[in-house]
């Protein structure tokens, strides 16, 4: 049996692959997060241990490692799948808070988990899996910038902890997901509308890019592909560096473009 840590695991992607990795009968999986009656419902799958942890909280995280202590002193895999999202202009509202908030979740907190954890992962002979996202690597939209400077970052920090962790033979991967409906597909509405009702500088704008932001996140695709794309990234015996699953195909034709090229499309499409 393999002991894998799994952060996120109480989300819509998390619960599913730890629910995947529970059948498989190959892993037992330390489920991290906050949601107390998700935990409660992963209890009840077998080789799932729910461990209630804030990854911005040191304390809280050194709570998870002396729990998992009890059970193993080896790790075989962590994979950082908590996250959190935001919709905003970068010049009004909230977003300052939305920058510090998403840092703290999106990559200090993956930076705690993967430190804290990293000698069990060092004498298990494991790997790490960090979760970035097709923001990460994307060329940036407009109003969805504290997510995408997260995920941004989510990439420097896999590729450098990569580039390090090769010395001592530890495999660092990195998945890059398009959209999948979860909560966090709720959020970015939720926060789309919060900008449209508060904004002074870009309501008519904002209004005129829903249906291409609705379709975009519409594109339902199916979560199983990614589910076993991180199962792929945990089992294979030569990972790839990095997944991209279920990226999106209208932003991926953005790709094609060069810098202004981009620039042109959001200006003429949304004047
Ligand atoms: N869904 C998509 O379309 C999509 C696309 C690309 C990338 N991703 C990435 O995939 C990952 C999972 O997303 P999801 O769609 O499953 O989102 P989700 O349903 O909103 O789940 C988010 C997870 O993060 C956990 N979390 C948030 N703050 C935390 C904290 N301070 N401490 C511990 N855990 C915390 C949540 O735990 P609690 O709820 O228990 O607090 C939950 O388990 C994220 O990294 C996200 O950026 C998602």
């Amino acid at each position: 049996m393999k002991y894998a840590f799994f952060t996120g695991a109480t989300g819509g992607l998390g619960v599913l692959c730890v629910s995947a990795l529970s059948k498989t009968g190959n892993w037992t999986i330390f489920a991290a997060g906050n949601n107390e009656s998700v935990l409660k419902q992963l209890e009840k799958l077998p080789n799932i241990i729910p461990i209630k942890v804030d990854i911005t909280k040191q304390e809280s995280v050194d709570n998870a490692y002396e729990v998992v202590q009890t059970y193993t002193s080896t790790l075989d895999a962590i994979i950082n799948f908590a996250g959190l999202t935001y919709f905003t202009s970068l010049i009004e509202g909230e977003s300052i808070n939305a920058v510090e908030r998403l840092l703290d979740v999106n990559v200090v907190g993956m930076a705690r988990i993967n430190r804290t954890f990293f000698e069990m992962i060092y004498k298990g002979k494991g790997r790490i899996i960090n979760c970035s996202s097709e923001s990460g690597w994307m060329t940036p939209q407009p109003f969805a910038g504290p997510y995408i400077l997260s995920k941004y970052a989510v990439e420097a920090y896999n590729d450098s902890l990569r580039r390090e962790l090769l010395y001592l033979g530890i495999p660092v991967i990195k998945i890059q997901p398009g959209s999948y409906e979860t909560n966090i597909t709720q959020q970015v509405n939720h926060f789309f509308d919060k900008a449209v009702s508060e904004t002074t500088y870009y309501k008519e704008l904002l209004l005129k890019m829903k249906p291409m932001m609705t379709m975009e996140l519409n594109q339902k695709n199916d979560p199983r592909h990614l589910v076993n794309t991180v199962i792929k990234a945990l089992e294979s015996k030569n990972p790839k560096m990095k997944y991209r699953v279920g990226t999106g195909k209208l932003l991926a034709m953005l790709e094609l473009l060069p810098e202004w090229g981009v620039d042109a499309v959001y200006k003429r499409f949304f004047r």
